[in-house]
This record gives C-alpha cells, sequence and structure tokens, in this order.
C-alpha cells in the first residue's frame, strides 16, 4: 500500500563552513499530506527546504519528484517541478498591487496567463481557498497576514503542488493562524502536499498527518501526531527534559519609576499609527506587559523609548530625567537594553560576524590602545558567558551574522542586549521564532532581570507568555492605551477582547 512520495530527499548533506547544516537527512512527503518539519534554532530545517527548494545545493544526496530522480539547480527548476516555497522574509514588491505581483512571478513561467484573465484568476482562486484578496490593492497596505496570502497564491497560480511555508506562522496573530490552517486544510482535500516548519508543538499536533523532527543537521524521526505529545516531541528535539519557567510571584511591590510616559504622542506614518496619548511607567522589578495585535503602535512604542521616533507632544522621563529628545546613543548608554522586532534590519550588521556584532554594541567597553584595537578575547569571554548564563549552546563567532538561522540571529540579539549594564529593557517580540528551550530561556532572563530590580516592558502577541510573565498587562489598539489588567484578576478572552476593539476597559 506505499504511495509513492510527491518529494522525496534521499541522504542530503549540506555543508556551510564550519556547520553539517544537513546530515544525510531523509524527508519524503505524500500526496494530499500536511506534514509539519520541527526542530531546534539552527537544526536544518531551512537549510533543507531551500535545498528543495533550488535556493541551495546539496553537496550530496539525491532529490526524487513523483518517484523521479530530478535535478534541483534553481527556483525555476523547482518551479517547474510544481515545487513552491513560501520564504519567511516575503518578496513582494510594495508599490504594486496583488495582480501585477502575481503577474510578474507568473510572467517567468512557460504557461502565460492572460493579463485580462489575471484577475479573474486570482479572484477564483482567491475565492476558492477563502485568501480574500483584492487585486487592486497596492501590497503596501496589506498585513503580513495578507502579504503571506498572496505569496501562497503566486504559487497556486504557477500550478505549484508541492507547497512549503517556512514558519508561516510566526508573524501571525491567533486568529489569522486558525485562518491559515483552514487553508491548508483546503489544499489538503484539493490533493496539494504540504510542508509546514513551526516552533509551535501545538500548531504540528493539531494540524499535522506527521511530524518530522530534525536536531543538528540530522532527522531524529517522524511520528504521527496521534502517537505524540508535546512531551515526546521536546524529547526528540532536544533529548532531555525542559525546565518550566518560573511564574511571576504576585503582590510584590515594585520599586521607583525607570521609565514613564506622560501623554506621549508621535506622528502617524504612511498606515502605521502614531502614539496618542500614552500613559505608562514602568517602575524597578516589574513586567510590564504590552498586548495588541502587531500595528497597532507596538513598534512606535519601542521607537518612542528608545528615541527612534520623535516625540511630538508629552514627556519621556527616564530615570528621574526628563529624557524626551535624547537620541538613541544616549538613551542606550544610559542603560536601556533593546530586543527589536527585526533584528536583520535594527540590530546586526549582516556581514559583520558574531564577535564583530557583539564588539559593535560597545566600542568603548572594548577598545584597547586608545581606540586602536578590540579586546577581542573580552569579546569572546562575554560571548560565552552571555549564552551560559542563558543556559544555551554558544554561536559559531566566526560566522557571519546574515547567514545564522533565523532564531539564532534572535539569540545573538538576546545575548548582547541582556549581557551589558542596564536599567530597562524593551523586548519586542523577543521569544518569536525561538525554539521552545529558547524561548524558556528568554523568558527566564526577563524574570531574573526583574528579580534584580530591573524594568522590563516586554511587547508581545502571545497571551500566555504575558500572562504568566507580567505583573501588570496594558492593551495597545491604534496608537493608544486601552486597557490595563492584572493577569491574575483578568482573563485571556476578556483581554482577547479589548486587543481587538470589541471593548474598552478602565484599570
Ligand atoms: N548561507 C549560509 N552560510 C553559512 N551558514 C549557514 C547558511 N545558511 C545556514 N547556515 C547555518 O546552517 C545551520 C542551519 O541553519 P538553518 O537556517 O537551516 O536552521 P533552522 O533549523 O532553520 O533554524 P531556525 O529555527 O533558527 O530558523 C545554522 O548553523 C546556520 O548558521
Ligand atoms: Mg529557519
Amino acid at each position: 500500500m506505499a504511495e509513492t512520495p510527491v518529494l522525496r530527499l534521499v541522504d542530503i548533506t549540506k555543508r556551510f563552513p564550519g556547520v553539517l547544516a544537513n546530515d544525510r537527512v531523509n524527508f519524503d512527503l505524500l500526496p494530499g499530506e500536511i506534514h509539519a518539519l520541527l526542530g531546534e534554532n539552527g537544526a536544518g530545517k531551512s537549510t533543507l527546504v531551500k535545498i528543495a527548494y533550488g535556493f541551495y545545493q546539496a553537496d550530496s544526496g539525491e532529490i526524487h519528484v513523483h518517484g523521479k530522480k530530478v535535478e534541483i539547480r534553481s527556483p525555476r527548476d523547482a518551479r517547474r517541478l510544481g515545487i513552491g516555497l513560501v520564504f519567511q522574509g516575503f518578496t513582494l514588491i510594495p508599490a504594486m498591487t496583488v495582480a501585477e505581483n502575481v503577474a510578474l512571478f507568473l510572467a517567468e513561467l512557460p504557461w502565460l496567463v492572460r493579463p485580462k484573465d489575471l484577475r479573474k484568476t486570482i479572484w477564483e482562486a482567491s475565492q476558492r481557498y477563502g485568501l480574500e484578496l483584492d487585486p487592486a490593492t497596492p501590497v503596501w497596505q496589506l498585513s503580513v497576514g495578507e502579504q503571506q496570502k498572496v505569496e501562497l497564491l503566486k504559487l497556486l497560480l504557477a500550478k505549484a503542488r508541492i507547497l512549503i511555508f517556512d514558519e508561516p506562522t510566526k508573524v501571525l496573530v491567533p486568529h489569522e493562524v486558525e485562518n491559515l490552517f483552514r487553508v491548508f486544510a483546503s489544499l489538503r482535500e484539493d490533493g496539494y502536499s504540504l510542508v509546514f516548519i513551526t516552533h509551535k508543538l501545538r500548531e504540528a499536533l493539531t494540524c499535522a498527518d506527521r511530524i518530522t523532527v530534525m536536531r543538528q543537521g540530522r532527522v531524529v524521526g517522524t511520528v504521527r501526531p496521534e502517537e505524540a505529545s508535546e512531551e515526546s516531541l521536546l524529547q526528540m528535539m532536544f533529548g532531555e527534559r525542559l525546565v518550566e519557567v518560573a511564574k511571576a510571584g504576585t503582590g510584590r511591590v515594585p520599586g521607583e519609576p525607570i521609565l514613564e510616559l506622560r501623554n506621549v504622542c508621535t506622528k502617524p506614518i504612511g498606515t502605521a499609527p502614531g502614539l496618542e496619548d500614552v500613559n505608562l511607567t514602568v517602575r524597578a522589578g516589574e513586567i510590564v506587559g504590552v498586548a495588541g495585535v502587531s500595528g497597532n503602535g507596538q513598534r512606535e512604542l519601542g521607537d518612542a523609548i528608545l528615541g527612534l521616533l520623535r516625540i511630538t507632544r508629552g514627556r519621556k522621563i527616564f530615570l528621574g530625567e526628563d529624557a524626551t529628545h535624547w537620541p538613541p546613543r544616549r538613551l542606550i548608554q544610559r542603560g536601556v537594553a533593546f530586543v527589536p522586532e527585526d533584528p536583520l534590519a535594527m540590530a546586526v550588521v549582516p556581514w559583520f560576524t558574531v564577535l564583530e556584532n557583539l564588539a559593535l554594541l560597545d566600542p568603548r567597553r572594548f577598545s584597547r590602545l586608545g581606540g586602536l584595537a578590540l579586546d577581542w578575547s573580552g569579546v569572546r569571554q562575554l560571548l560565552r558567558a552571555g549564552f551560559a548564563k542563558l543556559g544555551l549552546n554558544p554561536l559559531p563567532e566566526r560566522a557571519r551574522a546574515g547567514t545564522l538561522s533565523g532564531g539564532n540571529l534572535q539569540r545573538l540579539t538576546l545575548v548582547r542586549e541582556l549581557n551589558r549594564p542596564y536599567h530597562l529593557v524593551v523586548g519586542l517580540y523577543p521569544t518569536r521564532g525561538l525554539d521552545v528551550r529558547s524561548a524558556n530561556a528568554v523568558r527566564q532572563a526577563l524574570l531574573s532581570a526583574r528579580e534584580e530590580g530591573k524594568g522590563v516592558l516586554l511587547i508581545s502577541e502571545d497571551l500566555n507568555e504575558l500572562f504568566s510573565l507580567s505583573d501588570r498587562i496594558v492593551v495597545m489598539l491604534k496608537g493608544r492605551i486601552v486597557g490595563e489588567f492584572r493577569p491574575e484578576e483578568a482573563d485571556l478572552t476578556e483581554v482577547g477582547r479589548v486587543m481587538t476593539g470589541a471593548g474598552v476597559v478602565h484599570a
């Protein structure tokens, strides 16, 4: 009864300088199945799917499509074989409409869709899979979730039958995730075969037909959800039991204010809202959570605190001083640690190595001979100590930051920011893209920061995370703070409602 897999990767090996990213990997995808790919940060998941898509070539191994051995030397080859990949970073052109973006993608394929049929085709495909896209909308107006739909649409119209998604749910809010899984299910009904990478075990257990787990470049095993549990998957991923994160203690009295925002306003930019009359205090020894659907002013809040966004009205007080118009440099030197939303765009220089990026954080601290030399061993020590403190394996020190896996990049930023003197840490989605163990390590680090009397501002979409860590939770909607809760008194649904504007609550 063995079905011929639509895609079979046989003994795939891929080496990068200093890393064996894929070590004799075997993976197969059956017709009409949803196959989840799990594994810790840096396990080799993205590398594997990029090989199937012709983005990288394997050093050795074979690829079979529908039982036939094939050569995939470029994404074009892959697309011709009906394989499509939705990358984490999208490849759309913001100024062009949905239809234009799709047309651009299809243009390189042999079966050209005539322009006048294109809108109709897009509309039909969107209807069929509940993608709800208007072909005439410019892409810059779309949310991340909608852009993802455009990427999927491109693949569908290009007649891809094997659809691969690299962490599709990483940037989606809960209702968008549900939506995506509904789309997955209807694609499966129509005979498409899907692979998706995720760090959320629940997603794999509820949505996949089979789950393959990778560790350090190898496949540990493939299981069916009904014979697996979160426990057993973690065991496969890490080979050890994980320590649970301590629950936030309640009833403690926070200390002096570290940061105060008083009626802070900023200008809206494009479709992003400005901050409107934001009042917020973070005290020593306190974790303040900021809940909200992303795009409701969270990034602006972080930027305004760090001095990247001009405050047009209101005051920002840092450690009792008026810091409203301080430049970022000064805030950082005075002790603001910042974990940005997109480390590649904001926090690291891609062509610098891991060590160089770390040194960059505070050149003065590491400079020797009056700035003519850097104390590399000091930097190296800091890196090792930082990872040890978080209980994580260290990163390859000489790897260029741009080649790090998504999660490793996030770890680098975290280690750098949490290992210098600071009073306040502002984290925008700090556990996004991290595997379960790293995410727990980061949560633990935030709790320790609080114990040490630091102020923590945690911006997250993960309500469970916010509830388990925060002393207080504020909710942002359209640039305003529209509610405040104590986790022990509120429930998730209530906060969820306020997040989507279904009810406004005042503390
Ligand atoms: N282009 C590259 N050059 C050098 N090393 C690379 C390159 N791409 C990936 N690597 C390395 O290969 C290893 C596997 O990376 P990969 O991106 O496949 O991991 P991943 O399982 O997708 O991790 P994550 O969950 O963090 O996204 C990592 O050590 C990474 O640094
Ligand atoms: Mg990856």
